[in-house]
């Protein structure tokens, strides 16, 4: 079983397929953006785009990443003239992350909408991030930092 991670076709082990994908990036791949929270999809701290769109990878079995073309928040800048994809530097600009935890779920699923829905209004917004859980209280600069983040991608930032 192969999948593409973050642009590069990887191997799912064998001894590794009826795990959850969250743990395959985490314990495999090193890749620690993705963070185990709730483990049952309800906080969205492990959000990553698999065919672009977000899935929470504390509920995907390693082995339905066959074929399939995953990103994490590692991967998410690639192609950027600095690395950074515009939602990542609205994010820094914003001063969004408090404890920092969720900040990888609130990151994956902005950037989601956004590729889906570069305009995507107030409603769409909160449907799309209200369940990615922030303890901390950023929801009004996580609010702030998609509004910036929108405005770059107008200007093709
Ligand atoms: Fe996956 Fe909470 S850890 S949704």
């Amino acid at each position: 079983m192969r999948f593409q991670l973050n642009g590069t076709p990887v191997e799912i082990p064998s001894s590794m397929a009826d795990d959850r994908l969250l743990w395959l990036l985490r314990d495999h791949f090193a890749l620690n953006g993705p963070k185990y929270g709730c483990g049952s999809g309800v906080c969205g701290a492990c959000v990553v785009l698999v065919d672009g769109e977000p899935q929470r990878a504390c509920l995907m079995a390693a082995a339905d990443a066959d074929g399939r073309k995953v990103v994490t928040l590692e991967g998410l800048g690639a192609g950027h003239a600095d690395g950074l994809h515009p939602v990542q530097r609205a994010w820094i600009e914003a001063s969004v992350p408090q404890c920092g935890y969720c900040q990888n779920g609130q990151v994956m699923t902005a950037a989601a909408l956004l590729a889906a829905n570069p305009d995507a209004g107030e409603d769409e917004i909160a449907a799309a991030m209200d369940d990615v859980v922030c303890r901390c209280g950023t929801q009004t600069r996580i609010r702030a930092a998609l509004a910036l983040a929108q405005d770059k991608l107008r200007e093709g930032a």
